[in-house]
């Protein structure tokens, strides 16, 4: 499914530029810089599709990518700090939690998770939108690249903490490293998965 059936499909900068909501949609959420557009292409094995960069702020509108002829995946703007004019940033804020609460074909919404910190309190704001909306959503840690092991367990118990307390929150967590790797096949196969 993810070997040369991925294409770029557009860029949205406000809900009515969405495209028509008949395929099955997984959409990667997370803080600026913690690794959305990195995995998209680790997922695909297309390096340079989803453009990534070492500057918070790097992703500033809603980008489709068509995965085969039944699925997209979408790639959000970060929350949290990002590089950006305030003005801006308030626009895609905005733009971000419309899509997330909005969007009946958005199957699964992966929230991106930093390995070195752990769920912070805007992490938890989105976990509770999307509660609210209903949209289950599935905890990814990224850059396992980046922690030791005596690390890791700290962080995934306090991951699995804070999503304890969220309904709509899928409780199996996905270690991740697209610099490595690791979790890529385990991610892809619970896309291919979703119908
Ligand atoms: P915004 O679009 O700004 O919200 O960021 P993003 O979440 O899309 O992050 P992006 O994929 O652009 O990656 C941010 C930085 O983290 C880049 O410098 C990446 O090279 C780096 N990075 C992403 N994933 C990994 C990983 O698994 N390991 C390591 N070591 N670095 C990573
Ligand atoms: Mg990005």
């Amino acid at each position: 499914l993810f070997a040369g059936e991925v294409d770029f499909l557009k860029g949205v900068v406000a809900m009515d530029g969405l495209p028509p909501d008949d395929r099955t949609e997984v959409c990667f959420a997370g803080r600026s810089n913690v690794g959305k557009s990195s995995l998209i292409n680790a997922l695909t094995g297309r390096k340079a599709l989803a453009r990534a960069s070492n500057t918070p702020g790097r992703t500033q509108e809603i980008n489709f990518f068509t995965l085969g002829e039944e699925r997209y995946l979408v790639d959000l703007p970060g929350y949290g700090f990002a590089n950006a004019p305030v003005a801006v940033v308030e626009k895609w804020q905005r733009l971000l939690k419309q899509y997330l609460s909005g969007r009946a074909s958005l199957r699964r919404a992966f929230v991106l998770i930093d390995s070195r910190h752990g769920v912070k309190a805007v992490d938890e704001e989105i976990m509770t939108l999307l509660d609210r909306s209903a949209v289950t959503f599935q905890a990814v840690l990224t850059k396992s690249d980046k922690i030791r092991d005596k690390e890791r367990e700290k962080v995934l118990d306090q991951v699995r903490e804070k999503l304890s307390k969220h309904p709509a929150a899928y409780p199996e967590l996905v270690l991740t490293s697209s610099e490595k790797g690791d979790g890529i096949a385990t991610l892809r196969a619970i896309i291919a998965g979703l119908d």
